[in-house]
């Protein structure tokens, strides 16, 4: 059997640390039960002498909160500790976690305290704690920037008083994987020696981008606990990221040669519910959450996963409660719009397919991402014409607010091209004008409608138009992301309506 991997999840303590998050005990309880379902070992909940509303929310947790052991943190200080056993009371399963830091800048310039005393003020806390409860961590803060000697031997003074855990912690994201894990290498050959049950722990901060690389660095060195956080939230540039580490072993475990028991399929959700109370937004291309950890754009890469998911994804999507997005964009192939055209049980002729993809590239080199909606929105027009209907091939708008709008119009039919130009009250009135002029038709606009189809200030928008030409109606729509543009396409489907068996001797619309 492999070694289990201990995932000690601190988004509600150390992630709840980053700047301008401020979570209720409700939002607390919410995200620690979702953790629960995530099926992480350890939840540390918050840290119960800091304010009256964590302990509150602590304490909740202790009382709802079943399957993970419920953590708090505590500082050397009895009182601390004491509020921590107090708060953890309502749990099945608790751990006090105890620190205090090991780094000469911190024991100078901010504890004034000397390492002896820090060393006698750990001793004492760690066997304070123990009087509550077994289950007691050690973590020597900024144990990276400390002198490794120093940090074996508090945390061998820790073990001796009672420690189950020693957490090492990149307080500040200064490590690099080699010494990090020469360090730990260090404390787990001081702490370990008649003590094999000592679990070893990593707690690495992301202020080089090594917070994960660090992690799992460790295990290799024998650290069999990774504390981290949903998004990798947290002090300054965060934590490391709960979610990469489950992955990273349970993708590779070929490599690390550990489990972890976490549930994958709720990593999405736990992620969403993280971002959503804290108001932290998930990067896009966040590794494993982010909204394009398995979206693919390029026509080559579409092309492949549409074959075999597997040529470009190292992960099955839907083992993290996602699923692979295929983005209809400017780089999109053939492939990718067929397929896009199969989800939405759309078959065409091959000419049809050709006209529709040409209109779609188009649209996708101006707009960048074509939605669902927009791909039916232009098939249903470009499906819209009949035989010998006039194509729309270019559109010239001049004017302004000072001078009389213009619009230059072209058609074609077959091989043969007419140009209209016409003033109007408005582009899109002048443009409508050319546009009857190219036909030869004159129509009365009796209804005219404009609907955004996407979001964003480039959003396409369906114009929908109805117009009388003599006695009769004739509707008309058309898909841009440019208005005038919409209203042409619109106009120019509902003039080929009207010219229905209305074709002059010349073969030109009458
Ligand atoms: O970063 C750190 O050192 C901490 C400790 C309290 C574990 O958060
Ligand atoms: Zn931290």
């Amino acid at each position: 059997m492999q070694d289990h991997l201990i995932i000690f999840d601190t988004t509600l303590r150390d992630g709840e640390q980053a700047p301008g998050i401020a979570l209720s005990p409700d939002d607390k309880v919410a995200i620690a039960h979702q953790l629960a379902k995530l099926r992480v070992d350890v939840i540390e909940a918050g840290f119960a002498a800091s304010s009256a509303g964590d302990f509150k929310a602590v304490s909740r947790i202790a009382n709802e909160v079943q399957g993970p052991i419920i953590a708090t943190l505590a500082r050397t200080h009895p009182d601390d500790v004491d509020q921590a056993a107090d708060a953890l009371k309502g749990a099945s399963r608790k751990r006090i976690h105890v620190f205090n830091s090991t780094s000469r800048i911190h024991m100078e310039q901010m504890l004034r305290m000397t390492p002896a005393e820090v060393k006698a003020s750990v001793i004492e806390a760690v066997r304070r704690a123990k009087r509550y409860v077994d289950d007691v961590e050690f973590s020597p803060q900024d144990a990276t920037r400390s002198d490794p000697d120093f940090v074996a031997e508090v945390c061998r003074a820790a073990v001796d008083a009672g420690a189950t855990t020693i957490n090492v912690p990149d307080t500040v994201g200064y490590a690099m994987p080699d010494d990090f894990v020469a360090l730990l290498t260090k404390v787990y050959g001081e702490v370990r020696a008649g003590n094999e049950d000592v679990v070893i722990s990593t707690h690495c901060h992301n202020d080089l981008g090594m917070a994960v690389a660090n992690s799992l660095s460790a295990i290799h060195a024998g650290a069999r606990q990774i504390e981290g956080a949903i998004n990798g939230i947290g002090e300054r540039a965060g934590n490391t990221s709960t979610e990469e580490i489950i992955m990273a072993v349970s993708t590779r475990e070929d490599f690390f040669g550990v489990e972890v028991g976490a549930d994958t399929k709720e990593i999405f959700e736990t992620s969403r519910l993280v971002s959503r109370l804290t108001g932290y937004p998930v990067q896009y291309n966040k590794a494993v959450v982010g909204r394009n950890a398995f979206a693919h754009e390029s026509g080559i890469h579409q092309h492949g996963v549409l074959r075999n998911r597997e040529t470009y994804e190292i992960m099955d999507p839907a083992a993290v409660g996602q699923e692979s997005v295929i983005v209809l964009g400017k780089h999109s192939g053939r492939a990718a719009f067929s397929d896009a055209l199969t989800r939405l049980g759309i078959t065409l002729e091959d000419v049809d397919f050709q006209r529709s993809f040409e209109r779609f590239k188009k649209l996708a080199d101006r707009k960048g991402e074509i939605s669902e909606e927009g791909i039916r929105a232009i098939v249903a027009e470009e499906m819209g014409g009949l035989p010998g209907e006039m194509l729309l091939v270019a559109i010239h708008m001049s004017g302004g607010s000072d001078e009389t709008p213009t619009a230059r119009v072209t058609l074609s039919r077959d091989d043969e091209e007419i140009t209209s130009e016409s003033e109007g009250d408005g582009m899109v009135n002048a443009a409508f004008v050319a546009v009857q002029d190219a036909f030869g038709i004159a129509a009365e606009l009796i209804d005219y409608r404009v609907e955004p189809i996407t979001s964003g200030a480039d959003a396409m928008a369906v114009v929908n138009i109805v117009v009388k030409v003599g006695s009769e109606t004739h509707r008309g729509r058309g898909v841009s992301t440019d208005v005038v543009e919409g209203s042409v396409r619109a106009m120019v489907a509902a003039m080929n309506r009207a010219a229905i068996g209305r074709v002059a001797v010349d073969g030109r619309p009458a």
